[in-house]
Protein backbone atom coordinates (compact mmCIF):
# COMPACT_ATOMS: atom_id res chain seq x y z
CA UNK A 1 0.00 0.00 0.00
CA UNK A 2 2.68 2.61 0.80
CA UNK A 3 6.34 1.88 -0.36
CA UNK A 4 9.15 4.49 0.89
CA UNK A 5 12.21 4.57 -0.91
CA UNK A 6 15.42 5.90 0.00
CA UNK A 7 13.64 8.96 1.50
CA UNK A 8 15.60 12.04 2.79
CA UNK A 9 14.28 14.89 4.67
CA UNK A 10 16.90 17.97 5.43
CA UNK A 11 15.59 21.29 7.42
CA UNK A 12 18.17 23.58 6.32
CA UNK A 13 21.62 22.11 6.78
CA UNK A 14 20.02 19.36 9.14
CA UNK A 15 19.85 16.10 7.11
CA UNK A 16 17.30 14.55 9.73
CA UNK A 17 16.03 11.73 7.10
CA UNK A 18 19.16 9.98 5.77
CA UNK A 19 17.62 7.93 3.25
CA UNK A 20 15.09 5.46 4.46
CA UNK A 21 12.80 2.23 3.26
CA UNK A 22 9.90 1.77 4.67
CA UNK A 23 6.96 -0.71 3.22
CA UNK A 24 3.01 -0.79 4.79
CA UNK A 25 1.17 -3.33 3.32
CA UNK A 26 -2.93 -3.18 3.50
CA UNK A 27 -4.34 -4.28 6.68
CA UNK A 28 -1.19 -4.03 8.96
CA UNK A 29 -0.64 -2.02 11.97
CA UNK A 30 2.97 -0.84 11.00
CA UNK A 31 4.75 0.91 14.01
CA UNK A 32 8.11 3.24 13.28
CA UNK A 33 9.94 3.49 16.80
CA UNK A 34 12.77 5.63 18.11
CA UNK A 35 14.00 8.23 20.65
CA UNK A 36 13.64 11.75 20.80
CA UNK A 37 14.66 13.51 17.91
CA UNK A 38 15.20 10.40 15.92
CA UNK A 39 13.04 11.59 12.74
CA UNK A 40 10.01 9.51 13.32
CA UNK A 41 7.39 12.97 13.04
CA UNK A 42 9.62 13.85 9.94
CA UNK A 43 8.87 10.35 7.97
CA UNK A 44 4.73 10.77 9.15
CA UNK A 45 4.77 14.38 7.91
CA UNK A 46 6.93 13.72 4.67
CA UNK A 47 4.38 11.04 3.92
CA UNK A 48 1.65 12.97 4.84
CA UNK A 49 2.27 15.65 2.23
CA UNK A 50 3.67 18.52 4.83
CA UNK A 51 7.11 18.24 4.12
CA UNK A 52 9.54 18.80 0.73
CA UNK A 53 11.24 15.41 0.49
CA UNK A 54 13.64 13.88 -1.67
CA UNK A 55 13.52 9.67 -2.37
CA UNK A 56 10.13 7.78 -3.72
CA UNK A 57 6.98 7.93 -1.59
CA UNK A 58 4.63 5.53 -3.44
CA UNK A 59 0.81 5.16 -1.92
CA UNK A 60 -1.40 2.52 -4.19
CA UNK A 61 1.04 2.23 -6.59
CA UNK A 62 1.11 6.10 -7.59
CA UNK A 63 4.18 8.40 -6.29
CA UNK A 64 3.10 10.94 -4.21
CA UNK A 65 4.76 14.60 -4.44
CA UNK A 66 5.76 16.54 -1.73
CA UNK A 67 3.75 19.00 0.38
CA UNK A 68 0.42 18.03 -1.26
CA UNK A 69 -1.05 17.30 2.16
CA UNK A 70 -4.90 17.87 1.25
CA UNK A 71 -4.69 15.72 -2.48
CA UNK A 72 -3.30 12.75 -0.15
CA UNK A 73 -6.37 12.90 2.38
CA UNK A 74 -8.22 13.15 -0.75
CA UNK A 75 -7.00 9.58 -1.58
CA UNK A 76 -7.42 8.31 1.74
CA UNK A 77 -4.23 9.13 3.67
CA UNK A 78 -5.42 11.10 7.27
CA UNK A 79 -2.35 11.92 9.54
CA UNK A 80 -3.40 12.62 13.43
CA UNK A 81 -0.24 14.89 14.11
CA UNK A 82 1.90 14.91 16.93
CA UNK A 83 0.22 17.16 19.85
CA UNK A 84 -2.89 16.28 18.12
CA UNK A 85 -3.94 19.49 16.60
CA UNK A 86 -7.21 19.89 17.58
CA UNK A 87 -8.59 23.12 17.44
CA UNK A 88 -8.78 24.18 21.43
CA UNK A 89 -10.80 27.43 21.25
CA UNK A 90 -13.39 25.70 19.02
CA UNK A 91 -15.93 23.56 20.27
CA UNK A 92 -15.96 19.54 20.27
CA UNK A 93 -18.49 19.70 17.16
CA UNK A 94 -16.59 22.10 15.08
CA UNK A 95 -13.77 19.93 15.38
CA UNK A 96 -15.44 16.95 14.20
CA UNK A 97 -16.59 19.39 11.03
CA UNK A 98 -13.25 19.85 10.17
CA UNK A 99 -12.71 16.93 9.62
CA UNK A 100 -14.95 16.44 6.96
CA UNK A 101 -14.07 19.90 4.80
CA UNK A 102 -12.94 18.11 2.23
CA UNK A 103 -15.55 15.43 1.59
CA UNK A 104 -17.56 16.66 -1.60
CA UNK A 105 -20.58 13.69 0.06
CA UNK A 106 -21.46 15.99 2.78
CA UNK A 107 -25.12 14.44 3.93
CA UNK A 108 -23.34 11.50 4.24
CA UNK A 109 -20.13 12.72 6.08
CA UNK A 110 -22.72 14.31 8.36
CA UNK A 111 -24.11 10.73 9.13
CA UNK A 112 -20.58 9.93 9.50
CA UNK A 113 -20.24 12.09 12.60
CA UNK A 114 -23.20 10.89 14.11
CA UNK A 115 -21.24 7.60 14.37
CA UNK A 116 -18.21 9.42 15.45
CA UNK A 117 -20.59 10.45 18.31
CA UNK A 118 -21.79 7.61 19.18
CA UNK A 119 -18.23 5.17 18.90
CA UNK A 120 -16.71 8.15 21.00
CA UNK A 121 -19.56 8.53 23.58
CA UNK A 122 -17.57 11.49 25.25
CA UNK A 123 -17.54 13.72 22.01
CA UNK A 124 -21.29 13.71 22.05
CA UNK A 125 -21.41 14.60 26.00
CA UNK A 126 -18.77 17.31 25.45
CA UNK A 127 -19.93 17.81 21.66
CA UNK A 128 -20.78 21.95 22.49
CA UNK A 129 -17.45 21.94 24.93
CA UNK A 130 -14.19 23.89 23.70
CA UNK A 131 -11.87 21.27 22.92
CA UNK A 132 -9.08 22.64 25.34
CA UNK A 133 -11.39 22.01 28.34
CA UNK A 134 -11.10 17.97 27.54
CA UNK A 135 -8.92 15.93 29.08
CA UNK A 136 -5.47 14.32 27.02
CA UNK A 137 -6.91 11.25 26.27
CA UNK A 138 -10.54 12.43 25.38
CA UNK A 139 -8.36 15.28 22.94
CA UNK A 140 -6.68 12.05 21.54
CA UNK A 141 -10.01 10.41 20.72
CA UNK A 142 -11.52 13.88 19.30
CA UNK A 143 -8.06 13.89 16.94
CA UNK A 144 -8.52 10.37 15.52
CA UNK A 145 -12.19 10.79 15.12
CA UNK A 146 -11.77 13.83 12.95
CA UNK A 147 -8.85 12.24 10.82
CA UNK A 148 -11.36 8.87 10.60
CA UNK A 149 -13.75 11.86 8.91
CA UNK A 150 -11.56 11.56 5.64
CA UNK A 151 -12.51 7.89 5.30
CA UNK A 152 -8.62 7.55 5.43
CA UNK A 153 -7.43 3.55 4.02
CA UNK A 154 -4.27 4.51 6.24
CA UNK A 155 -3.96 6.58 9.39
CA UNK A 156 -0.66 7.61 10.01
CA UNK A 157 -0.78 7.90 14.26
CA UNK A 158 2.10 10.31 15.41
CA UNK A 159 2.51 9.22 19.04
CA UNK A 160 -0.99 9.41 20.29
CA UNK A 161 0.05 7.96 23.83
CA UNK A 162 2.11 11.21 24.16
CA UNK A 163 0.94 12.53 28.03
CA UNK A 164 -1.48 9.74 28.46
CA UNK A 165 -2.05 7.98 31.67
CA UNK A 166 -0.84 4.41 31.35
CA UNK A 167 -5.04 3.25 31.55
CA UNK A 168 -5.78 5.74 29.06
CA UNK A 169 -2.81 4.39 26.96
CA UNK A 170 -4.39 0.86 27.01
CA UNK A 171 -7.67 2.03 25.52
CA UNK A 172 -5.88 3.64 23.03
CA UNK A 173 -4.05 1.19 22.10
CA UNK A 174 -6.56 -1.55 22.11
CA UNK A 175 -8.67 0.92 19.67
CA UNK A 176 -6.17 0.97 17.49
CA UNK A 177 -5.44 -2.87 17.22
CA UNK A 178 -9.47 -2.54 16.41
CA UNK A 179 -8.94 -0.57 13.43
CA UNK A 180 -6.81 -3.03 12.04
CA UNK A 181 -9.55 -5.92 12.04
CA UNK A 182 -12.03 -3.23 10.39
CA UNK A 183 -9.67 -3.00 7.38
CA UNK A 184 -7.92 -0.04 8.58
CA UNK A 185 -3.75 0.34 7.87
CA UNK A 186 -2.34 1.85 10.00
CA UNK A 187 1.28 3.30 10.72
CA UNK A 188 2.20 4.11 14.52
CA UNK A 189 4.42 6.30 15.52
CA UNK A 190 5.66 5.38 19.08
CA UNK A 191 8.17 5.74 21.92
CA UNK A 192 6.36 3.53 24.24
CA UNK A 193 8.16 0.20 21.83
CA UNK A 194 7.29 -2.41 24.11
CA UNK A 195 3.50 -1.96 24.44
CA UNK A 196 3.69 -0.47 21.00
CA UNK A 197 5.11 -3.80 19.71
CA UNK A 198 2.54 -6.09 21.32
CA UNK A 199 -0.32 -4.47 18.36
CA UNK A 200 1.68 -3.98 15.83
CA UNK A 201 2.55 -6.40 12.69
CA UNK A 202 6.00 -5.49 11.88
CA UNK A 203 8.18 -2.31 13.14
CA UNK A 204 11.22 -0.19 11.76
CA UNK A 205 13.62 1.13 14.50
CA UNK A 206 14.80 4.57 13.70
CA UNK A 207 18.04 6.15 15.07
CA UNK A 208 18.90 9.86 13.96
CA UNK A 209 17.51 9.70 11.04
CA UNK A 210 18.48 5.48 9.44
CA UNK A 211 16.68 2.67 10.02
CA UNK A 212 18.86 0.45 12.25
CA UNK A 213 16.33 -2.52 13.10
CA UNK A 214 13.17 -3.88 11.03
CA UNK A 215 10.69 -7.14 10.87
CA UNK A 216 7.92 -9.05 12.78
CA UNK A 217 7.30 -7.07 15.80
CA UNK A 218 7.10 -10.26 18.03
CA UNK A 219 10.74 -11.04 16.58
CA UNK A 220 11.82 -7.82 17.54
CA UNK A 221 10.61 -7.73 21.09
CA UNK A 222 12.61 -11.00 21.53
CA UNK A 223 15.83 -9.85 19.78
CA UNK A 224 18.27 -8.85 22.69
CA UNK A 225 20.27 -5.93 20.96
CA UNK A 226 17.10 -4.71 19.98
CA UNK A 227 15.72 -5.26 23.51
CA UNK A 228 18.64 -3.46 25.14
CA UNK A 229 18.76 -0.76 23.06
CA UNK A 230 14.77 0.60 22.42
CA UNK A 231 12.98 -1.91 25.44
CA UNK A 232 15.34 -0.90 27.80
CA UNK A 233 16.50 -4.64 28.70
CA UNK A 234 14.30 -7.56 28.89
CA UNK A 235 13.51 -7.10 32.63
CA UNK A 236 12.29 -3.60 32.02
CA UNK A 237 8.28 -2.69 31.22
N1 LIG B 1 11.13 22.40 11.86
C1 LIG B 1 12.36 21.94 12.10
N2 LIG B 1 13.45 22.69 11.85
C2 LIG B 1 14.70 22.20 12.07
N3 LIG B 1 14.95 20.99 12.57
C3 LIG B 1 13.91 20.21 12.86
C4 LIG B 1 12.55 20.63 12.65
N4 LIG B 1 11.74 19.63 13.04
C5 LIG B 1 12.54 18.64 13.46
N5 LIG B 1 13.83 18.97 13.36
C6 LIG B 1 15.00 18.12 13.69
O1 LIG B 1 14.91 16.93 12.91
C7 LIG B 1 15.25 15.80 13.69
C8 LIG B 1 14.10 14.83 13.69
O2 LIG B 1 12.99 15.41 14.36
P1 LIG B 1 11.58 14.70 14.50
O3 LIG B 1 10.64 15.69 15.08
O4 LIG B 1 11.20 14.07 13.22
O5 LIG B 1 11.90 13.56 15.55
P2 LIG B 1 10.93 12.61 16.36
O6 LIG B 1 11.50 11.25 16.25
O7 LIG B 1 9.53 12.81 15.94
O8 LIG B 1 11.13 13.11 17.85
P3 LIG B 1 10.06 13.20 19.07
O9 LIG B 1 9.97 11.82 19.64
O10 LIG B 1 10.67 14.15 20.02
O11 LIG B 1 8.76 13.68 18.52
C9 LIG B 1 15.64 16.33 15.06
O12 LIG B 1 17.03 16.47 15.08
C10 LIG B 1 14.96 17.67 15.14
O13 LIG B 1 15.66 18.54 15.96
MG1 LIG C 1 7.87 13.42 16.88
Amino acid sequence: MLEVRNLRVNYGAIAAIRGIDLDINAGEIVALLGANGAGKSTIARAIAGLLPFQGDIKYDGRALRPNKAELNVRSGLALVPEGRGILAQMTVDENLLMGIYCRSDKAEALEDIARMRERFPILAKRRNNLASLLSGGEQQMLAIARALLSRPQLLLLDEPSLGLAPKMTDYLFGMIAKFRDEGLTVLLVEQKARQTLKIADRAYLLETGRVVASGPAQKLINDSTVSDAFLGGHAAH
